[in-house]
């Protein structure tokens, strides 16, 4: 897909990887609509689209709930006239004590967030892009979720391995929509989210701090590179794109639904 000209909706685009794939895609010429839960960090993401010459307009809108996810994609449709590209990318981790220690109230948002609100937007944006023949989804999942586990947090790890496999189950509607659903599975990437996890967790520091030397971090634009690049190729549905640490990103290997619908 030629992302000049199309519309594009990003959650959790007022920080991190979601700013910097709201960025990416104006720069590329969409309109783009910044959903976030913070109205000052999506404010600043429509800012700074502004000041480059893009055109973004901010909706306040909760992932996990389907009334704001229905609205979030309302005001793309009504602010920019349609909705050709959906990236479902707001996320969070545990917080700690994390599993087995961290109470279900604490946890469970980490599902609410990661699963349930991929799932949301994807719902409400498919049937947009139905109206208008087709368009594009990228889900923000992780290495997290394709097989190496994390136990640091396991209750993140479920949620983003839900978020891979309700990916690859959506590849008919490739052939059947012309919607392609696919994400993105970053290793670790230096945003907020990576930074207030390293400050939680002052005992655990000095081993991180040596993991994190040896460890070339992802900036937020590398995983913009990956987005833009699921969302240009037409042939790809279903799939994840890995990016590991130091290497080149690739798309995974994992087995495609063996059957259509
Ligand atoms: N940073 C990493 O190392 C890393 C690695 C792999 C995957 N990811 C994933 O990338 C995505 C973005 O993470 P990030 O590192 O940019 O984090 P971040 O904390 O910098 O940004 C997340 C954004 O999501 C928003 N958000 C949180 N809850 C929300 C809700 N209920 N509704 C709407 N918006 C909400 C936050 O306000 C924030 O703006 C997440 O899904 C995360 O799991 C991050």
């Amino acid at each position: 897909m030629d992302i000049k000209d199309k519309v594009a909706l990003v959650t959790g685009g007022g920080s991190g990887i979601g700013r910097a794939t709201a960025l990416r895609l104006a720069h590329e010429g969409a309109a783009v609509v910044v959903a976030d839960v913070d109205e000052s960090g999506g404010g600043e993401t429509v800012a700074q689209i502004e000041a480059a010459g893009g055109r973004a307009a901010f909706v306040r809108s909760d992932v996990t709930s389907a009334a704001d996810a229905k609205a979030m994609i309302a005001f793309a449709e009504e602010t920019f006239g349609g909705l050709d590209i959906l990236h479902n990318n707001a996320g969070i981790t545990t917080p700690r004590p994390r599993f087995p220690d961290a109470d279900p109230e604490s946890w469970m948002p980490v599902l609410e967030i990661n699963l349930r609100g991929v799932i949301l937007g994807t719902q409400f944006g498919i049937a947009a892009m139905r109206k208008s023949g087709g368009g594009a989804i990228v889900n923000t999942a992780s290495l997290a979720g394709i097989g190496y586990g994390f136990p640091p947090d396991p209750v993140y790890a479920a949620s983003k391995g839900g978020v891979v496999l309700f990916t690859a189950s959506l590849a008919p509607l490739k052939d059947e929509l012309n919607i392609r659903v696919n994400c993105v599975c970053p290793g670790v990437v230096d945003t907020p989210m990576f930074q207030r996890g390293r400050d939680e967790a002052p005992e655990e520091q000095s081993a991180a701090a040596e993991r994190m030397r040896l460890l070339p971090l992802l900036q937020p634009e590398d995983v913009a590179d990956a987005v833009v690049e699921l969302i240009r190729d037409d042939t790809l549905a279903g799939r994840a794109m890995w990016l590991r640490n130091g290497m080149p990103r690739e798309l995974g290997r994992l087995p495609q639904p063996p059957v259509a619908r």
